[in-house]
């Protein structure tokens, strides 16, 4: 087979100026069984980026699923080289571990660009994972092909499926009405990850990988299956020998993520009843690939478009049944047999979208609805903007029939609302408040949280899924409308309103924001204001900003210099221009 284009690896292997350099370069790497014949045969060099360790447990898979990708790299020709990635462990990682999704990328930029990789098996789980490998991808612009992990098989609790996370959210929600206690309460969490794997529910990991896969970058079907599953291992094979061919067809990321693969990932959000995480980092991914994508794409393209995936937390199920049921491609040949996908996308498989979807139907009608008969309309982000902020977003596909019916389906007020505020200065202030009997929190109060954004936190927090006080809860309210400048988790069902850009930390208009203000909610307009005079907004931005954290480490400072607002993705802004670097390689 001859490359379309000569490996970059050549210019370290067989370099025809600087021998020296080359036996330099060779003798280190056959200390584990690659031999220099084989490093200057001319064979492509494949990378295999892990993020599987002991500090990121929901990738951990991929150190089993490495053995299947160097074997499918090597049956197809090429060199397996294995490395780390910088660890993301969404959920243990403080002050966030929104701080890493950047880091990451920028590493993994740093290790593609400088060492002799001609192409890359990006391997992904965790939320952050999967954008910031692609992220990368798109920087250096070497064939990339993503192979999640899959999720965990399904949690059951005495006879009842519990998810990743939703479980948490609802658990606590028990703990603070008296129904459990706290034994009950570990024992709900611990049976919800019986295995290996990332998050079982829709929660952002599975979105994420949902999300490659409906952009073209996994091969068909990969992203829902679960970790532990037989398939799982053979997809882990075939990616590898995929990725051989791909480098000998020179298939990079930027002949595969155009602004139709953009807006085919967008409804395939809405149908699964995606993660809002999905928005910073669709923006993100979009940006580091060059591609024309307004922060507002996401919501004139994706409210419109039913709930198909009948999973936590928008639905019943979890990842297992998604899996059998069809997984990604089943929902997607819903949305193409609308037209409502570019069907010629091109997929890392060589082929197209539509090539790929071909008989993917599901037969599992109680897991994927069909188009004309879904679990709820409008199912996608509802974009908001108002005098509060620029941008905002709410995922509808959770709002619970009380919820609607509270605020959204008042007589002669269908859609509107007005609640008095209640403003929490990050998430320890609404901890130490909460239930504070001197702010009477009551059904008619919104708790907005401030400072949770990328810069005040830093890094952007998961926090505005706030719980009502205990009072509340006890009296069954479940849910009280939230407001934020942070972001939710994606396994949350709490309908907020959140990755409010710009945040308060810049100036935003949380910043002004008091307790007491009436702020108005006009979905129909796509309106969130708060009732307050212009004057006396102009008064209270003279006053001295709401406080933030000074920066702890290196990296917060320099994450606070250099990313912009969730709006846009939450990126680096100066790392977007640099694109398709691997073009040249690096000087000796
Ligand atoms: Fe890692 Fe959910 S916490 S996948
Ligand atoms: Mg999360």
């Amino acid at each position: 087979m001859t490359p379309a284009k000569p490996f970059r690896s050549r210019d370290w292997f067989a370099d025809p100026v600087r021998s020296d350099m080359t036996a330099l370069y060779l003798e280190r790497f056959m200390n584990y069984g690659v031999t220099p014949e084989e490093l200057r045969s001319g064979r492509p060099i494949i990378g295999i980026a892990q993020s599987g360790s002991d500090l990121s447990p929901c990738n951990r898979i991929h150190i089993d699923l490495a053995r299947r990708v160097r074997d499918g790299i090597r049956d197809a020709g090429g060199i397996p080289l294995e490395f780390p990635t910088h660890p993301i462990f969404e959920n243990c990682r403080r002050p966030t571990a929104a701080l890493d999704r950047n880091l990451s990328y920028m590493t993994l930029v740093e290790i593609l660009y400088g060492y002799p990789i001609d192409a890359v098996v990006l391997t992904t789980g965790c939320d952050k994972t999967t954008p910031a490998g692609v992220m990368a991808a798109s920087t250096v612009d070497i064939p990339a092909i993503v192979l999640s992990g899959g999720p965990m098989l399904d949690g059951w609790h005495e006879g009842d499926l519990v998810g990743s996370g939703t479980v948490i959210w609802r658990s606590r929600r028990k703990l603070a009405a008296g129904e459990i206690d706290e034994e009950e309460f570990l024992s709900r969490a611990t049976d919800s990850a019986p295995s290996a794997g990332h998050c079982n529910t829709m929660g952002t990991a599975s979105t994420m990988n949902a999300v490659a896969e409906a952009l073209g970058l996994s091969l068909t079907g990969c992203a829902a299956i679960p970790a532990p599953y037989r398939e799982r291992g053979q997809m882990a094979y075939l990616t590898g020998r995929r990725i051989v061919e791909m480098a000998y067809e020179d298939l990079t990321p930027s002949k595969i993520l155009t602004r139709d693969a953009f807006l085919n990932a967008i409804r395939t959000v809405s149908a699964i009843g995606g993660s809002s995480n999905a928005q910073p980092h669709i923006m993100a991914m979009a940006r580091h690939a060059g591609v024309d994508l307004a922060p507002t794409d996401l919501t004139e393209h994706g409210h419109k478009l039913p709930l198909l995936v009948n999973m936590q937390p928008a639905g019943k199920y979890l990842g297992e049944r998604f899996h059998r049921a069809g997984g990604v491609p089943a929902a997607m040949w819903e949305l193409l047999n609308q037209g409502l996908l570019a069907g010629d996308c091109l997929t890392v498989t060589g082929r197209t979208i539509a090539e790929n979807l071909e008989g993917r139907e599901t037969r599992d009608r109680e897991m994927i609805r069909p188009y004309a008969d879904p679990l709820m309309a409008d199912a996608g982000f509802l974009g908001l903007s108002g005098n509060l902020f620029d941008f905002a977003i709410m995922k509808t596909s959770v709002i619970s029939p009380a919820f609607r019916q509270r605020y959204l389906e008042r007589p002669g007020m269908e859609g509107v609302f007005e609640a008095r505020a209640i403003v929490f200065d990050g998430s320890d202030d609404y901890h130490h408040r909460i239930n504070d009997p001197a702010l009477q929190i009551d059904e008619d109060c919104m708790l907005v949280i401030r400072g949770s954004g990328p810069i005040g936190w830093p890094g952007s927090a998961e926090v505005v899924n706030m719980q009502p006080p205990d009072h509340l809860v006890r009296r069954g309210v479940q849910a009280l409308p939230t407001l934020g400048d942070g972001r939710q988790s994606g396994t949350s069902d709490s309908p907020s309103i959140l990755n409010v850009s710009p945040e308060s930390a810049v100036g935003g208009g949380l910043a002004w924001l008091r307790t007491g203000d009436i702020i108005r909610v006009d979905l129909n307009r796509g309106r969130c204001d708060a009732l307050v005079e212009p004057a006396e907004i102009a008064r209270r931005q003279a006053e001295v900003p709401p406080p933030i954290p000074p920066s702890h480490t290196p990296w917060e400072e320099i994450f606070r210099e250099k990313t912009g607002q969730l709006a846009n993705g939450g990126v680096m802004d100066m790392a977007v221009k640099y694109r398709g670097i691997a073009r040249q390689t690096p000087r000796h």
